[in-house]
C-alpha cells in the first residue's frame, strides 16, 4: 500500500468520454472544448472561459493579454508553484515577491499595502494572488487596494475550483468568478481537483480580454470577418477591380498578434468535462478528510499550525506545520506515506536569487517552509488509509 499526497480519480465514465472522442472526427478543437468551457464558466460563476494547454500557458496568456512589458513590476507570493511568478518573466517583467500571512499562508495584504504606499503610484502594474492549498484569497479587500493603485489582478486559482471566501455582505464569492479580478486561471494537472492529464482554463467577465485570449491561444490568428484588416482583393488573390464585393474567401484568416499554440485537445476536454460533473462530490470528500485531520491534530504539542477546517477552503492540500519536519517526512516514507512539501519559497530558487533575492527577505515564508508538510488528500483516500496516516504521525511524536 502506497499513499501519495494527491491522486487522480478516473471512472469508467471518464474513460468512455475519452474513447468517444477518439472515435469521432475531432481530436482537437472539437465540440468538447466549448462544452467544457461553458460548463466550467458556469461552475465558477464567470461569464467567459478559455480552455488552454495547461495552467502555465494560462498564466502566460494572461500576462500577455494584460500587456506586461520588460521592466514591469508585478507582485506575487513566494509560497506557490514557480509558474505563478515565471509568467511575469516570460514577458520580461520583474517579479516582486511579498511575504505571506503566517496564519493563512496567503499573500499578506498588509505587506502589499505597505509596499504600494512606499512607492509612487504606477510603480507596480499588477498582482498575482494565489488561492494557495485551496484557501480563497479575500479578493474583495485585495481588489479594493488594487483599484486604488490602478493594478490589475490575475487570480491563480489552480488549487481552488469550488473554493470561496465570504465577502462583507455575507455572500460567498467563488474562486475564478471574476468578481474582483480581471482574470483567473486553473490547472487540470492530475493532482488537481479536475484531472485532464494536462490542461488549463482562464476565466473572466471582460469581453475584450476574452477575445484577445482566444486569439493568443491559437497563434494570434482570427477567422472573424469583422476583425480583418487586409482588403478583400488581397485576401481573394485577385486584382482590386475584380474583387468580389463584400466577401472574404472561405479559406481566409489573419494572424494579427504574436500568439502561441496553447490549445487544449478535444480528448483532454472530454476528460475534463466528465471530471467536472463529479467536482462537487470530490470537493465534499476533501472537506471531510480535512475535518478529520483537524480533529485528530488540534491541540497536539508537535503541531505549530494546520490548515484547519475552514469554510470555503477547497483543500487541494492539507498542510501541517510541525516540529522536526524532516524526521517526520522520512519516517512517513518508511511507512509508504508520501507526504510532500508545498512549497520551497520561489524567491530562493537559484533562478530568482540572480535578481538579488536572499534568505531573510521574506521571513514568514521562510519559516513556514521549515515546518510545512502536505498530508494525503484526495477523493479516493479511504477512512482506513487516513487513520493509518494519523496514527503514524502520532507514533512518530511518541503519542502512542
Ligand atoms: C499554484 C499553481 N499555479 C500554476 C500551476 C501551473 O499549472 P500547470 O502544471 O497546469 O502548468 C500550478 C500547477 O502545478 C500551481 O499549483
Amino acid at each position: 500500500m502506497l499513499i501519495p499526497y494527491g491522486k487522480q480519480y478516473i471512472t469508467e465514465e471518464d474513460i468512455q468520454a475519452v474513447v468517444d472522442v477518439l472515435k469521432s472526427d475531432f481530436l482537437t478543437q472539437g465540440p468538447n472544448i466549448v462544452a467544457f468551457e461553458d460548463a466550467f464558466a458556469q461552475y465558477v460563476g464567470a461569464t467567459y472561459a478559455i480552455a488552454v494547454a495547461n495552467g502555465t500557458a494560462a498564466l502566460h496568456l494572461c500576462t500577455l493579454a494584460l500587456g506586461v512589458k520588460p521592466g514591469d513590476k508585478v507582485i506575487t507570493t513566494p509560497i506557490t508553484f514557480a509558474a505563478s511568478a515565471n509568467c511575469v518573466r516570460y514577458c520580461g517583467g520583474e517579479v516582486v515577491f511579498v511575504d505571506i500571512d503566517p496564519d493563512t499562508y496567503l499573500l499578506d495584504i498588509n505587506c502589499v499595502r505597505a509596499l504600494l504606499e512606499a512607492s509612487p503610484k504606477g510603480t507596480y502594474k499588477g498582482i498575482i494572488p494565489v488561492d494557495f492549498a485551496g484557501r480563497a484569497v479575500d479578493l474583495e479587500a485585495l481588489g479594493k487596494l488594487a483599484k486604488e493603485y490602478d493594478l490589475w489582478i490575475i487570480e491563480d486559482a489552480c488549487h481552488a475550483p469550488g473554493g470561496f471566501f465570504v465577502d462583507s455582505d455575507n455572500l460567498n464569492r467563488y474562486c475564478g468568478s471574476g468578481d474582483f479580478a480581471e482574470l483567473a486561471i486553473f490547472s487540470f494537472h492530475p493532482v488537481k481537483h479536475i484531472a485532464a492529464g494536462e490542461g488549463g482554463m482562464i476565466t473572466t467577465n471582460d469581453k475584450g480580454l476574452y477575445e484577445k485570449l482566444l486569439k493568443l491561444r491559437s497563434h494570434g490568428i482570427t477567422r472573424d470577418v469583422q476583425q480583418y484588416t487586409n482588403p478583400i482583393a488581397f485576401a481573394s488573390g485577385v486584382e482590386a477591380p475584380e474583387a468580389p464585393a463584400g466577401e472574404y474567401p472561405g479559406w481566409y484568416m489573419e494572424m494579427q498578434d504574436l500568439g502561441f499554440n496553447y490549445r487544449l485537445s478535444d480528448i483532454q476536454a472530454a476528460l475534463g468535462l466528465s471530471q467536472l460533473k463529479r467536482a462537487q462530490e470530490g470537493l465534499d470528500r476533501r472537506i471531510e478528510i480535512a475535518a478529520r485531520y483537524w480533529e485528530a491534530f488540534q491541540g497536539q504539542r508537535f503541531i505549530k499550525g494546520q490548515s484547519g477546517s475552514i469554510e470555503g477552503h477547497a483543500y487541494h492540500l492539507y498542510i501541517l506545520e510541525v516540529e522536526d519536519r524532516l524526521g517526520l517526512y522520512n519516517y512517513l516514507r518508511t511507512k509508504n506515506i508520501f507526504a510532500q512539501i508545498h512549497y520551497i519559497p520561489v524567491h530562493l530558487m537559484p533562478y530568482y536569487r540572480q535578481f538579488s533575492w536572499k534568505e531573510g527577505d521574506l521571513p514568514n515564508a521562510e519559516s513556514y517552509y521549515q515546518r510545512c508538510l502536505s498530508l494525503p488528500v484526495y477523493p479516493t483516500l479511504t477512512r482506513e488509509e487516513q487513520e493509518f496516516v494519523i496514527v503514524e504521525i502520532k507514533k512518530f511524536y511518541g503519542h502512542f
